[in-house]
């Protein structure tokens, strides 16, 4: 069994996985991570000169391969749900734990940031909003959805422990 977190950029994924990990005694993989280690490139500069599409290919293969694992939290891309292979996949293994926030504190989150390239626009609260509306069809796909906006990291993981146990 695994757990995967799923979610928006922003949404505490990455804190929140590592420290459920510790936790849970299981073990902790990101997808993103292991994309950049394989590629030897940041994510932000993949999509700068391979493009989105190309990244997406990358992202694929790297959720075939982390859905096969067994004690692993692990932590997605935002987009990852763009495919429904995806997310098929990770059913298989794991329990699927959707993180949430409101724009507002996503954008709040990640306004000093620059490696998302996303977000990388003069108007990223009003990509923000745009994305979520978008996306929160397939993120609604999750078995769990958890809303961050008033938690932290503590917090979360304890609310994840509750619904697993
Ligand atoms: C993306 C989210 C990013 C990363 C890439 C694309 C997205 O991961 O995979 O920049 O499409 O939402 P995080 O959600 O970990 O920031």
């Amino acid at each position: 069994m695994n757990i995967i977190l799923l979610g928006f950029m922003g949404t505490g994924k990455t804190s929140v996985g590592k420290k459920l990990s510790g936790k849970l005694s299981m073990h902790y993989i990101d997808t993103d991570e292991m994309i950049e280690k394989e590629v030897k490139l940041e994510i932000w500069r993949i999509f700068a000169e391979f493009g989105e599409q190309y990244f997406r290919e990358i992202e694929k293969k790297a959720i075939e391969k982390v859905s096969k694992l067994d004690n692993y939290v692990i932590s997605t891309g935002g987009g990852m749900v763009l495919f429904e292979e995806n997310i098929k996949n990770l059913k298989k293994h794991g329990k699927l734990i959707c993180l949430t926030a409101s724009p507002e504190e996503i954008y709040k989150r990640i306004e000093k940031e620059t490696h998302r390239p996303l977000l990388k626009t003069p108007d990223a609260k009003t990509k923000i909003r745009e994305l979520l509306k978008l996306r929160a069809p397939l993120y609604a796909k999750a078995d769990h959805i958890i809303d961050t906006t008033n938690l932290n990291v503590d917090e979360v993981v304890e609310k994840i422990e509750k619904l697993i146990r």
